[in-house]
């Protein structure tokens, strides 16, 4: 992120992480640390960044804001940031960081943020009830902002995140007659993905699976956050506002997410801070570089539907898609979510903070972690 941007955020980000750590303490010391553990690390906190940018380069225009900017005594709408928008901040991330904990033990992650992963450190039961604990914090939280449209949409984002959880657990599993690690009779000779036949279905129900899933998992938690944000800062269900940040969120959500399934093969397990080198192989996750790879090397297509399962197999997979133009590939997709999210951000009045949410297009597009 720039450091004019970091600049404009920082006062909000200070407010926001000194309210989260007091909000997540618990009755018994060892809840509270777990509770804690991920929020103390390093990270990008960019869906708080985001809530905040889009509070600032909406708040004002909304049929509704009169009656919002009476209740909070703000003065002057341009570049605000209410205190139910921190809120909300503090809800968004405490439900992402519920997620981690639980996908830490779901992937049995050995590292996060630079350190010890949650299960590593307190071990799976222990995490699982760190995560539990914060979604009941974050409830709490987004019930007392006393807006039952805005609880809905946060309710929606939580769904979608298990929802897109289980699409991809289910997709790790290889269908029944996937060709046995040895290649099977004929493997070799089958071009299948090319005409049609069973094995080209799956191979396109897996595409159109992992594209869900990754709005899932992802990007609806950015959608709907900034839909709830824009609701908060008083836009009606008329006001073309609402639209504006849901779509931006969601491209920009799914660019977020194709570069990180990038970065899980190129990129620097300690710039990362948590584990690369193919680590989605060794899930049996199929993304999209292993997708397009495929349609450069039929060698790939035994290994997809097999999900990398026999020896050697996540080896094989990760040279072909080293040998390809895969990585390539999976940056221009991401690219045309990101350039979609800037383009319609087009409606929104010229301010500061419509030119960061622009520029974070590009900062999600470079990001290396
Ligand atoms: C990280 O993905 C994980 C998510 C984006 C969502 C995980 C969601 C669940 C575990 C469902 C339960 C949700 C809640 C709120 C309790 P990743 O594993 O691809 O990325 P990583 O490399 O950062 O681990
Ligand atoms: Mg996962
Ligand atoms: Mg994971």
């Amino acid at each position: 992120m720039s450091a004019q941007l970091t600049m404009s955020l920082a006062p909000h980000i200070l407010q926001f992480q000194t309210s989260l750590l007091n909000r997540v303490t618990a009755s018994t010391p060892l809840l509270t640390r777990i509770a804690q553990y991920y929020i103390l690390q390093p990270s990008k906190r960019i869906r708080p960044c985001l809530i905040f940018l889009i509070a600032q380069a909406t708040n004002g225009l909304g049929a509704e804001w009169p009656a919002k900017l009476q209740a909070s005594g703000t003065q002057c709408p341009h570049e605000t940031v209410l205190p139910s928008q921190v809120s909300l901040a503090e809800v968004i991330e405490m439900i992402h960081v519920a997620s981690l904990l639980h996908d830490d033990v779901l992937d049995d992650a050995p590292l996060r943020r630079g350190a010890p992963s949650a299960p590593a450190a307190f071990g799976n039961k222990r995490a699982i009830l760190g995560g539990d604990f914060l979604l009941g914090r974050a409830m709490a939280l987004c019930a007392s902002l006393g807006t039952p449209a805005v609880m809905s949409v946060v309710a929606d984002a939580l769904c979608a995140l298990v929802d897109g959880e289980l699409i991809q657990a289910e997709a790790e599993e290889p269908a029944r007659g996937a060709p046995p690690a040895d290649g099977g009779a004929g493997s070799e000779a089958r071009p299948a993905y090319l005409n049609g036949g069973d094995q080209s279905k799956e191979v396109v129900g897996l595409w159109e699976d992992y594209l869900k899933k990754t709005y899932m998992k992802t990007a609806s938690l950015f959608s709907q956050a900034l839909q709830a944000a824009v609701m908060l800062g008083g836009a009606a269900s008329a006001d073309p506002w609402r639209e504006v940040a849901a779509t931006y969120g969601s491209e920009l959500g799914m660019a977020f997410q194709i570069i990180d399934d990038l970065l899980d093969f190129k990129g620097d397990q300690k710039e990362l801070g948590k584990a690369a080198n193919a680590a989605d192989l060794k899930l049996g996750l199929v993304t999209a570089p292993a997708f397009f790879a495929l349609e450069e090397d039929e060698r790939m297509l035994p290994l997809i539907l097999r999900r990398f399962e026999g020896p050697g197999d996540v080896e094989k997979a990760l040279e072909i898609v080293l040998s390809t133009q895969a990585l390539e590939r999976t940056r221009e997709l991401a690219q045309a979510y990101a350039t979609r999210a800037y383009e319609c951000l087009e409606p929104l009045p010229p301010s500061p903070a419509k030119v960061a949410l622009q520029t974070m297009t590009e900062v999600v597009m470079a990001r290396q972690r």
